[in-house]
């Protein structure tokens, strides 16, 4: 289902990124669910879990800071040996998903 969303509609992404609005159960939760997995859902030791709606946008801030470093920073996630990291448009999704106030 597509839901156009102009007001805050932004130039240059993909059109998929541009129309839709984002939902954490149709869009976020499957790729946290593949690219974060097994380290942080379940959460293993003292690793953030990310395993529901509010741990995920409660950090947010974070996840996003750590998704967009230079890939050779140690704090780039996904770990680079473990998975690979989020594709250009993944991250617009995450992006995206913020800036429409996130919703489930
Ligand atoms: C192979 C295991 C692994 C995977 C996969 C992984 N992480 Fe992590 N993550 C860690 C570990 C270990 C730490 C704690 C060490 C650190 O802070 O770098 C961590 C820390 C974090 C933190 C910091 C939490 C805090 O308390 O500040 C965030 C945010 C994070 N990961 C997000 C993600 C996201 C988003 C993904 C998926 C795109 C992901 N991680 C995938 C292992 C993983």
């Amino acid at each position: 289902m597509l839901i156009a969303n102009c007001s805050s509609a932004k130039k240059g992404k993909s059109d998929y990124v541009e129309v839709k609005k984002i939902s954490y159960k149709t869009d976020i939760e499957p790729i946290i669910a593949n690219s974060c997995t097994p380290c942080h859902i379940p959460p293993q030791g003292r690793k953030e879990p990310l395993e529901s709606y509010d741990h995920v946008k409660t950090n947010i801030g974070a996840i996003l800071e750590r998704v967009q470093l230079p890939q050779d920073n140690r704090k780039f996630m996904p770990p680079v040996n473990k998975k690979p990291a989020l594709t250009a448009d993944q991250l617009a999704v995450l992006i995206k998903w913020q800036q429409q106030g996130m919703t489930e």
